[in-house]
């Protein structure tokens, strides 16, 4: 049936099978030269039966990391890793695409030599705290500390790095990018009210605070082409200190420029873990009216609530995190009705194959 998530799309100039998309998701397994783990090819090749997978969020550059053993783009060793990626998901007949971001004021002084992290503004997100693998090798949270404001020359090298990042993904063979607009991190501290109190052209005004994502989107466009890139997006997170005055308001104005911009995707996270709220249904049609693109949603979707927005028009695609954890198969699962597994949460973040590649297929499980 059309507009059933087993439907297949059409995303630029890629065939999906499906309407099911495989959520970006941090899993901490990389190197500290931020080199992801030669276990991921085959985490991701496992899951190729998404329609579209996004990757966990990757670092553009030197100084955009947050938390421990998160992947990088920015270096040729980082690059050639992700080749082995792309290439592992394209085998398996699957679609790859990188999400890019650096995290702004939620990181800590470890990942910075010992400065403070940057950020539109210098304040410290509440009662947020980051994942960092200590001295004797465990994992555990660290707060965060105040972040010192970037001057407009870090502005501009930072839109940079978004740009030769997303030219190294597509080298490494991935088949677009995501900029991580969403969940608190670098971006949406630029655009929210709340994290961004610049008194200069990248502040104030929602104009103002819409300008760091313009020329990031600007500059990966420019780099590889408006049909290759997406944004994913948070409008109602509270979480990281994440607060506006008016975020319909404001969204809806990303939305807009988005759609002037030609980007190809617009992800909406409605949930990051448990914080967030479904989109209310008049801000799902407004922004549906105002973008032409693919709108994709996510966050504690289920088949029937998936089904009814791609029924009603409202959305294209619709992603799953947790549940593609311990179900790599899971467009098999859902599909066939079969009962979902549940993951083990000690192993989401660090160690190895445990908990990451050892997760069984239906088929396979007996
Ligand atoms: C372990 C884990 C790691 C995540 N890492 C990211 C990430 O790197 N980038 C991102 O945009 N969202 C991240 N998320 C949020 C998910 O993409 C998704 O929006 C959220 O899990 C809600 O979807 P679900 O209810 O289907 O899991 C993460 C979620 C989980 C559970």
């Amino acid at each position: 049936m059309s507009g059933s998530l087993f439907s297949p799309y059409r995303l630029g100039g890629l065939e999906l099978p499906n309407r099911i998309v495989m959520a970006p998701m941090t899993r901490a397994r990389s190197g500290e030269d931020e080199v992801p783990s030669d276990l991921a090819p085959a985490y991701y090749a496992q899951r190729a039966g998404a329609g579209l997978i996004v990757t966990e969020a990757i670092q553009i550059g030197p100084g955009a990391k947050g938390y421990s053993r998160t992947p990088g783009i920015h270096t040729p060793a980082q690059t050639a890793a992700w080749s082995a990626v792309t290439d592992a998901v394209h085998r398996r007949g699957g679609r790859i695409v990188a999400q890019l971001w650096h995290t702004g004021r939620v990181s800590h002084p470890m990942f910075h030599g010992g400065d403070r992290p940057p950020a539109p503004s210098a304040i410290l997100p509440a009662d947020t705290a980051i994942w960092a693998v200590g001295p004797d090798g465990a994992g555990g949270m660290v707060p965060c500390v105040e972040p010192r404001e970037m001057d407009r020359a870090e502005i501009a090298a930072t839109v940079a790095r978004f740009a030769a990042a997303a030219a190294n993904a597509v080298a490494a063979g991935f088949d677009g990018v995501e900029l991580h607009a969403a969940n608190g991190y670098l971006i949406e501290q630029f655009l929210r009210d709340g994290s961004n109190r610049r008194t200069d052209a990248y502040g104030g005004s929602v104009d103002n605070r819409l300008r760091f994502l313009t020329e990031v989107v600007e500059a990966v466009t420019a780099a590889i082409g408006a049909e290759r890139t997406g944004v994913r997006l948070s409008p109602l997170i509270t979480l990281k200190g994440m607060s506006d005055s008016d975020p319909y308001g404001l969204f809806t104005r990303v939305v807009e420029r988005l759609q002037a911009l030609g980007v190809a995707r617009l992800h909406f996270a409605e949930d990051d873990w448990d914080n967030g709220t479904p989109l209310p249904a008049e801000w799902r049609k407004a922004w549906r009216e105002r973008f032409s693109g693919t709108i994709i949603v996510a966050g504690r979707y289920t088949v029937d609530r998936a089904t009814a927005l791609l029924e009603a028009g409202l959305v294209d695609l619709v992603a799953f995190g947790r549940p593609f954890i311990a179900n790599p198969d899971l467009p098999e699962r859902l599909r066939h009705g079969l009962p979902l597994a549940e993951f083990r949460a000690d192993s989401l973040f660090g160690g190895g194959a445990a908990g990451y590649t050892d997760y069984p297929a239906a088929g396979s499980a007996a």
